[in-house]
């Protein structure tokens, strides 16, 4: 694991957002998994802004979303879908066959191999952009989740329900599909930003302890290219210096 220590939220949300836009413009035909949250909000917008000051074309990139809500229609407002649409796919004229999202709509017992299988077709994720929940959730990948596994569908915990339903318009779904650990750990490279004090005690955990299910992050450390991403205020109970 490499961790970027920032000097300020703007720096570590602009390294993620510079990250990617390099390796879209070095691999344009780069498989790239999207992560969403509020987290991610800020750098969506500063990709969008260098893609265009840059000229980045992304025509050929493909892209998988981590996860998504059960039990919403894809058009929800809040769906994961619309969310990505809003902040990514419209501003860069991204097409929708360019992106896969995970088959809510498919009878869920074969959603997570349906998935897995349009993931191997593509050849594998090349960079799996990801955030964390304050519970050390990865994806929906609640606590107690295991190493070994893969996209499902999974139960949110009461916590993430919670954290989730501010800005969550109408009732807060219960089930998700969302990639496994192990599905993550697949991926090429892994690139994590976390900002904010919220997340604070998250990523203390997460830099003290190895594959502990309790914080199911902790076993992305043994990815050989995991780079994480900090501000100031999700460093502020680590001891690392610039
Ligand atoms: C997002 C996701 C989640 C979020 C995490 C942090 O697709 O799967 O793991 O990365 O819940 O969310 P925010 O950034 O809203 O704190």
């Amino acid at each position: 694991m490499r961790i970027i220590l920032s000097e300020s939220k703007e720096e570590a949300i602009n390294t993620v957002a510079s990250t990617l836009i390099e390796k879209v413009a070095e691999h344009p035909k780069i498989v790239i998994g999207l992560a969403t949250g509020k987290t991610m909000e800020p750098v969506y917008k500063r990709w969008v802004e260098i893609a265009k000051d840059k000229n980045i074309d992304h025509s050929q990139c493909f892209f998988f979303m981590l996860d998504e809500y059960l039990g919403i229609s894809a058009d929800h407002p809040s769906s994961f879908k619309s969310y990505i649409k809003r902040h990514l796919l419209i501003p860069l004229n991204i097409e929708e066959d360019q992106i896969e999202f995970p088959p809510v709509d498919r009878p869920l017992k074969e959603a997570g191999t349906f998935y897995e299988s349009r993931i191997k077709d593509k050849g594998g994720i090349d960079l799996q952009l990801l955030g964390i929940g304050q519970n050390g959730h990865i994806g929906f990948n609640e606590p107690g989740s295991l190493k070994n596994s893969r996209t499902r569908v999974v139960d949110l915990s009461d916590d993430t329900r919670v954290v989730n339903s501010a800005g969550f318009i109408g009732e807060m779904p219960v089930r998700a599909v969302s990639m496994g650990i192990e599905t993550i750990l697949e991926a090429k490279s892994l690139l994590m930003l976390v900002t904010g004090k919220s997340k604070a005690d998250a990523v203390k955990f997460l830099l003290n302890h190895h594959d502990d299910s309790s914080c199911p992050a902790t076993f992305l450390k043994t990815h050989s290219h995991f780079n994480l991403v900090l501000d100031p205020e999700a460093a502020s109970k680590i001891n690392l210096k610039i």
